[in-house]
């Protein structure tokens, strides 16, 4: 597994940094990922109207918007899971196209959907390597396809561990047989396994419990502290300000504005979440 290097399960992490060199964006920085003017309808409902985003390199961006404002259709168009009706996307400045979730994926960018993409019938290891699954060496492997679970589970077990998520213990488990926030955390470990470039989460502790949503906040800082650029999209708004850099406010499939938690309260984001404020 090509992990993202993370702290242990005792590391420490300030809420706010130490910050990684260049994770401020500088106004010349080339975002690592970049939309722009993305328009999506679905008949006569407008997904999305003209929206920009910008991602740069060390930050968790938050996004945040009432239900229906746009945010998983942003989130869709980024990763291919849908096709923009027009716009653009940039990654690390180059010109791209996803046809499909796989495409962004083998880009290097990892998603959690809202709604969850674990396969239950599997358990914990296979789900983890869904589709980079590792065979057996040998013959077995290469011409029978055999799969090593004994090495997958291995590897599974090291990456819950380095992401201090306790409350799985045996790879072996059917996710079936998972709570929903157990769900939750093999889709949040993936994909901080495997991201190498941009790692989004789609309302990743909306069904985990207290212990648990505070792992993950704390997973996607210590990935933003380690460099890794994070997209949440969260309702839990103290969960948005506690852990990102910039959040982008979509409102009725635009961006509203871009606020810094460090500038801005909470009470002016929600403002100008529901109109009441125009940035
Ligand atoms: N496949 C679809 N077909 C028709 N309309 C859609 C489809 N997907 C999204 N929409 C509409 O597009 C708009 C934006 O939806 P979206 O799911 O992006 O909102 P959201 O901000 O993620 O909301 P929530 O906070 O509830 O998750 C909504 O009006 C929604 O009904
Ligand atoms: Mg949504």
């Amino acid at each position: 597994m090509t992990t993202v290097s993370v702290n242990g399960p005792g590391a420490t992490s300030s809420t706010k940094g130490p910050q990684p060199e260049g994770a401020r964006p500088a106004a010349e920085a080339t975002p690592v990922l970049e939309a722009r003017g993305l328009v999506k309808a679905f008949g006569h409902v407008v997904g999305l109207a003209g929206v920009d985003l910008q991602l740069y390199q060390g930050e968790v961006l938050g996004l945040i918007g009432d239900n229906g404002a746009g945010k998983s259709t942003l989130i869709k168009c980024l990763t291919g899971a849908l096709q923009p009706d027009r716009g653009e996307l940039y990654l690390e400045g180059r010109r791209v196209s996803f046809r499909s979730p796989l495409d962004s994926r083998l880009a290097g960018i990892e998603t959690v959907y809202q709604t969850l993409a674990v396969s239950p019938a599997l358990d914990i290891a296979s789900n983890m390597f869904l589709g980079r699954e590792i065979r057996v060496k040998g013959f077995m492997g290469t011409v029978f396809r055999k799969l090593d679970h004994r090495a997958m589970r291995k590897q599974a077990g090291e990456q819950m561990s380095r992401l201090g998520i306790a409350t799985l213990q045996d790879m072996g488990q059917h996710v079936e047989t998972l709570s929903g926030g157990q769900r939750q955390a093999v889709a949040v470990a993936r994909a901080a396994a495997f991201g190498s470039k941009v790692i989004v989460l789609d309302e990743p502790t909306a069904a985990l419990g207290v212990r648990e949503s505070n792992q993950v906040l704390d997973l996607v800082r210590r990935l933003r502290d380690h460099g890794m650029p994070v997209i949440l999209i969260s309702h839990n708004m103290p969960h948005v300000f506690e852990v990102a850099d910039r959040v982008q406010i979509q409102r009725l499939g635009r961006c509203a504005g871009v606020v810094r938690p460090a500038e801005t309260s909470m009470e002016e984001a929600v403002a100008v979440m529901t109109g009441a404020k125009v940035l």
